[in-house]
Parts: structure tokens; sequence; C-alpha cells
């Protein structure tokens, strides 16, 4: 059954939904100290795309200190920061963003307890460096107290028939009947998130979440954190939240969320999302559904013949 909550423009506790255009900055000015439980955001890279202005490093991360010192204010003393975040590239140059990160979260009281990477098989072919196939979530929290609901994010172990082979437990099970920890490499869908296009074999179809964002989170990357680091009815904030992917995480799982974004276009689609999800309609990929991996007898997995000569040339 899924709750229909009206949505609001502006943050107010009694709220449920709350989507916001305003300049992140801005709109966390007004924001009360400590009340959202979880923070979670992939923030502009300053990589220029259509969403932002490209700067020097040295003035993009003046610009996220001051956001991130906010977020330490407004997130809850038992609550969570997740950013997650891939390259700042210039001129050829790679600046893996979380190296920047970690000490301004630092510098505001926060404290790391993983440092997640988040692997995925498609994306652009380099030529002058190996092609970058994962980016990272930083999860920081504000205190040694916190929540996380190892229970809720269990997935299924490889072996769940493993015994204890020794001591008091010996030919007991080792492990535990929810499925294992899924550790702190997150092997998830991201397909094609520049072009919308799946291939599965033989099949061409649009991504089931996909919109015209240029870099949207999959829900399912959200809502482990969701389930994991908050519980339901508590208050979930993202400040450069795009297309409402997190809140859609959010509301699926029956806690508040709060989106910030600056684009009047991206707040449509939102809301479009938002009623579609209350109406039941909305395209999803489900939680945990195992990435799709070709059996080999497919035709896209076969080498086309005219390269196999010219791999044999090759290698003459
Ligand atoms: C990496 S995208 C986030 C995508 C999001 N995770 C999703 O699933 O759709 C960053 C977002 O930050 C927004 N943005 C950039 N500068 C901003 C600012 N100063 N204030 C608020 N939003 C901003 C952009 O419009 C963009 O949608």
């Amino acid at each position: 059954m899924i709750d229909k909550h009206d949505i609001a423009d502006e943050f107010n506790v009694k709220e449920h939904i709350v989507i916001t255009e305003s300049d992140a900055l801005m709109a966390l000015n007004t924001l009360p100290d400590a009340t959202f439980k979880l923070v979670v955001s992939s923030p502009p890279y300053n990589l220029g795309k259509a969403y932002e202005m490209q700067t020097s490093i040295q003035q993009y991360l003046r610009w996220q200190t001051d956001i991130i010192k906010e977020l330490a204010r407004v997130v809850a003393d038992d609550g969570s920061i997740i950013w997650q975040v891939g390259n700042f590239i210039d001129d050829g140059e790679v600046f893996p963003l979380d190296i920047y990160f970690y000490p301004i979260f630092k510098s505001c009281g926060l404290q790391l307890r993983n440092r997640i990477v988040w692997h995925f098989d498609h994306g652009l072919h380099a030529t002058k460096r190996f092609s970058g196939r994962y980016e990272v979530l930083l999860w920081f929290t504000k205190s040694k107290t916190y929540t996380f609901n190892l229970d809720s994010v269990r997935v299924p172990s490889k072996y769940p028939g493993k015994l204890h082979y020794k001591g008091e437990k010996k030919g007991q099970p080792s492990g535990n009947p929810l499925g294992k920890n899924p550790s702190d490499y997150w092997a998830m869908i991201s397909q094609e998130w520049e072009d919308g296009i799946i291939e599965i074999p033989n099949v061409k179809s649009n991504h089931p979440e996909k919109t015209s964002h240029p870099c949207q989170f999959p829900i399912e990357l959200v809502e482990r954190c969701v389930l994991a680091l908050t519980n339901e009815d508590e208050w979930v904030l993202d400040p450069f939240a795009g297309v409402g992917s997190s809140l859609i995480a959010v509301i699926k799982n029956k806690r508040r969320g709060m989106m910030i974004d600056r684009d009047p276009q991206y707040i449509t689609i939102t809301k479009k999302r938002v009623l579609a999800f209350q109406d039941g309609v909305l395209k999803m990929r489900p939680l945990g559904k195992p990435v799709y991996k070709p059996t080999g007898t497919e035709k896209v997995t076969q080498m086309p013949s005219e390269w196999l000569n010219e791999k044999q040339e090759k290698l003459l």
C-alpha cells in the first residue's frame, strides 16, 4: 500500500515530501540544526555538464566546503552523510574527488565509516588511460552513535550451507539465514546512463528508470543507504537531487524526504516521478535484481568474423 502524501516546496517537520527549487546553499541556510538522519547526494563534479559551470578545482572545493559545513549542521547527531563522487578531469589529468573531499568532511568533525566502491561494467572507453569503471561513496557519521541496520540490506550468501568446522559450534551453519554483509564493494548496474540504452543481447531497450538527466542515481543504490542508515519516518535530504532518484528511494521505504535542485526542468521531472510512484506506475529496477550476465551464446558476445582474421594477422 503506497502512502499518498502531498508535495511541499519548503521544509516543515510535519511534511513527508519536500521538493525545493533553489540554490543548494541558500536552501540549506534555512534548515534547522540536527534534523536529517541521512544526507545522501551526488554533487556536481565540476565537469562542465549541462547543469554546471566548470571552475578551477580550488574554487569548486571552496564552494563544496561551504555546503558540507551546512550539511554537518543539519544532519542529526546520530545521522550519516553519503557523498557519492567520481573523478574531476582537467586536461586529461585525473583528480579523484573522494581524496579531496575526505579532509573537508574531517575538518567538519565527521567520521568515516566506509569508503564504498561502486563498480559498473559500462561506460566510455578511454584511449589514453584505463577506462573508469567505478565511483566512490564516502559514508561519514556525525558521532560514534549511529544507525546501521545490517539485516535490512543483507545479500544472499554464496555458500549458505557452510558449517563451522571446529570449536563449540562445529557442524552448525556459520553464516546468517538472512544472508551476508553486502561489503564495501557494490556491483550495481549503472547501464549506459550517458545514452540510456542497455545492450541486452539482441534487444535494445530503455533503462526503466532513465530520464533526460545526464547522470542519474540508480534508485537501488540509494535504497541500500536508506534502509541501512535510517528507520521509518526519519528525514533524508539530497541537496543536489537532480531528478529525485533519492527521493523515490526514500518514499518507497516510508521515510520522509527533502530534495533540492536549482534546475526547474529537473524539479518538474521529479514531481512527475513522485506522482507516478504514488500511482504505482513508476518503472523501477527492483532492489537486488542480479546484473544481467550474457551466457556467451548471444550474437553480441561472438567475435565478428572479420575480426578473427585481423586478430590472426596481428598475432603473426
Ligand atoms: C550529479 S547531479 C545529481 C543527480 C541525482 N543524483 C539524480 O539521481 O538525478 C547534480 C545536480 O546538482 C544540481 N546543481 C548544480 N549546482 C547546484 C546548486 N548550486 N544548487 C542546487 N543544485 C545544483 C544540478 O542541476 C544536478 O541536477
